[in-house]
């Protein structure tokens, strides 16, 4: 595992980015797992710069995204769906088509959950996965204390979870509590995981994380038994760690 330090949100954001283009640099087909949060925003944001400049091609790349919540319209705001599509896709050159994430309306999740695990393998499997963390350790929607050994699933998202994500809807009443979500099997079988942290809030879960048993306690846990782990997180977030 390899950690790498960042003084502030944006040089998190543009290490973390330099790490995605060169994979696409290196691979211009690439399948690339993608997370939403507030974290990954300044990530997609120096990615468009950069394609705006010429100096990345998004034509072949193909997306898988982690999580999507159930029973929101793609079109509303807060649906992952939206968030990738203005955060990232619609700036880029990617082609729609290739772009991909759980389907929340889908009539029958269980149906969907095969879907979406069967996409991912037809894809060649994830070269490159970023992933956010949660204040309760979770990765995609893997809420603590979840068997390691699910694929993509419905999950009922925990309170904190609710409250946290509160902040993008108009009050906590109105979260979603089910959310599909790749299971933390199908994160583990990304070739490489790039886990991006910021700010103190995050300290702790982080240092527990990385330090802290392997336990389903802590999903995020889990990438400590990832042969190719990078996370590139903030002073603020690394504030509980020691470097020589
Ligand atoms: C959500 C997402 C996660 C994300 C987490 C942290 O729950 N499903 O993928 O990592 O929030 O978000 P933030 O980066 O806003 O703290």
């Amino acid at each position: 595992m390899k950690i790498i330090r960042a003084n502030d949100y944006a040089d998190m954001s543009r290490k973390a980015a330099n790490i995605i283009s060169a994979q696409v640099i290196l691979s211009p087909d690439s399948v690339l797992g993608l997370a939403t949060g507030s974290t990954p925003v300044g990530v997609y944001r120096q990615l468009i710069e950069w394609y705006k400049k010429g100096d990345i091609d998004f034509s072949k790349v193909r997306t898988v995204n982690l999580d999507e919540y159930c029973g929101i319209s793609p079109t509303r705001e807060q649906s992952y769906r939206y968030y990738m599509n203005h955060n990232f896709f619609n700036e880029v050159n990617i082609m729609p088509e290739n772009t991909n994430l759980p389907n929340g309306l889908a009539a029958d999740f269980d149906t969907e959950c095969i879907r979406y695990d069967r996409l991912i393998s037809d894809l060649g499997g994830i070269d490159l996965q970023l992933l956010g963390i949660g204040h309760n350790g979770h990765i995609g929607f893997n809420e603590p204390d979840q068997a390691y050994g699910k694929m993509t699933h419905r999950i009922e998202l925990n309170q904190r979870t609710i409250e946290a994500n509160a902040r993008f809807f108009e009050d906590a009443s109105r979260v979603p509590h089910y959310a599909l979500t790749m299971g933390i099997k199908a994160i583990m079988q990304a070739k490489k995981i790039l886990l991006v942290v910021f700010g103190e809030d995050k300290a702790e879960i982080l240092y527990k994380a990385v330090n802290g048993p392997v336990t389903p306690s802590v999903p995020a846990s889990i990438i400590q038994l990832h042969p190719d782990v990078t996370i590139v997180a903030d002073n603020a977030a690394l504030q509980k760690f020691t470097f020589d």
